[in-house]
């Protein structure tokens, strides 16, 4: 087997939905060994908006690749007894179950770390442990809403809006994954596992770490950068204004359709250049866009004479136009564009994955490049697919040992409750 980033550490992932599993994955894609420990009916997204009636979702399948999966019921006492055999072997104990959960089981923080000292324990919550919100369950939208993110999305005039891309769950699963890996080096050194946390509200914060640049700025004055005039005392929602330094939009295309855009940054040194193309000298010389500053006070003037000239250009051939006079830009690509793009499929961003009910799918793929950890995606695993191969590999019980769990309910749904 190819050694890779992650080879020798084996996780044991208890989360669910996407927050969790998103950060588990990236771990299964650099090699980690991740036992997808399930309630025996399964993670909830295993049949949430099911497009293919008794086959596992896509929602499911393109975020629980290279997992392993058992089933253990922790509201069993033999359920629990597994559970304790796993956290001594493994190096990661992963979970982002609602508030109080864990603690139910019998297994926080501090449980945990008297079975093993070295594990490093990971936990995502919606808004952390402690402090007036801890009590609340989360969801993407809701830590979208309380991380800033809503406030700051959308036009001036129009009502906060969600943004498609996942910060709040696949967010801070990629903020958990960094955390986990620098408890796993700082082990190195103490050999003592700790407790990790990331709270979505937290982890979207930090993604609008700029939207708060731009609220202290406010103290001093307008923000010239975006295009609206009349400011409160907190950060607009900046509709496509650049969020930098530089001025920049989506300029529309032809033939019109729903994502007919051009994104173009007017970086300050490429004005003259691009001046000149669509309007000649003597737009280049106009003293209304002389300098940045004249641009920024002229700039509804200004994205309309570019989209003028877009008006005969597809955004792909505009896109050529003015990489011609190196103008930073990008056409608006829908998922469609996506999976088919050439450049995507060459950077295996969109992988082709054999799922043994499902058949083809298409997973993304990982966005960690490592020049020594190639990663190769293999299908989600199915419920419990591994709990006999686990029982006996990891935690060496042998037939009677399992034969006892399974009567005593340590793996089904049925079993009594404790
Ligand atoms: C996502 C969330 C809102 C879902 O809420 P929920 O569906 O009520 O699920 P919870 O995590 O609160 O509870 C899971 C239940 O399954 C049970 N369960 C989970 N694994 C189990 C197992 N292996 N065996 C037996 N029971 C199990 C738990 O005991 C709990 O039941 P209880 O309330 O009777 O104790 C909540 O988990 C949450 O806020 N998580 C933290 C933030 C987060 O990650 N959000 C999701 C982003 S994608």
């Amino acid at each position: 087997m190819t050694d890779k980033a992650l080879s020798g550490i084996r996780v044991l992932d208890m989360t669910h939905v996407q927050a969790g599993p998103s950060c588990s994955q990236l771990m299964g894609f650099l090699g980690a060994d991740v036992i997808k420990l399930e309630p025996p009916t399964g993670d909830i997204t295993r049949s949430q908006l099911r497009d293919l009636p008794d086959v596992d979702s896509l929602y499911f399948t393109m975020l629980n690749c290279n997992k392993r999966s058992i089933t253990v019921n922790l509201k069993n006492p033999k359920g629990k007894e597994v559970f304790a055999d796993l956290i001594k072997k493994c190096d990661v104990l992963m979970e982002n179950f609602g508030p109080g959960v864990l603690k139910r089981f019998g297994f926080d923080w501090e449980q945990v770390k008297e079975i093993n000292p070295k594990i490093v324990m990971a936990s995502v919550k919606g808004f952390g442990g402690e402090g007036p919100y801890a009590q609340f369950k989360a969801y993407e939208n809701v830590a979208q809403a309380m991380g800033g993110a809503m406030s700051t999305t959308g036009l001036h005039d129009g009502p906060p809006l969600v943004t498609g891309a996942q910060i709040g769950d696949s967010g801070s699963g990629i903020h958990l994954f960094g955390a986990i890996m620098a408890a796993l080096l700082q082990r190195e050194r103490t050999g003592r596992g700790q407790f990790v946390e990331c709270a979505m509200m937290d982890c979207v914060m930090n993604l609008c770490r700029v939207k708060f640049r731009d609220h202290q700025r406010l103290k001093h004055g307008p923000l010239a950068e975006y295009s609206i005039q009349e400011f409160e005392d907190f950060a607009p929602r900046a509709g496509n204004d650049s969020g930098g330094g530089q001025l920049g939009n989506a300029i529309a295309c032809k033939p019109g359709g729903a994502n007919d855009y051009l994104y173009v940054v007017v970086q300050e040194q490429v004005w003259p250049a691009l001046a000149k193309r669509i309007g000649g000298d003597k737009l280049a010389s106009d003293p209304r866009f002389i300098d940045i500053n004249a641009r920024r006070k002229n700039q509804a003037e200004m994205w309309r004479l570019l989209e003028e000239f877009a008006a005969d250009y597809r955004k792909w051939d505009l896109m050529a136009v003015f990489n011609e006079i190196d103008v930073p830009c990008g056409p608006v690509l829908d998922t469609g564009d996506l999976i088919d793009d050439e450049h995507v499929r060459l950077r295996e961003m969109a992988v082709d994955v054999d799922h043994p009910k499902r058949g083809k799918f298409t997973n993304v793929g990982c966005p960690l490049k490592l020049s020594d950890s190639p990663v190769e995606i293999t299908p989600s695993p199915l419920l419990g697919e591994h709990t006999d191969e686990i029982m006996s590999s990891v935690l060496g019980y042998d037939a009677n040992r399992v034969k006892e769990l399974r009567e005593g309910g340590a793996f089904s749904k049925s079993a009594p409750k404790t």
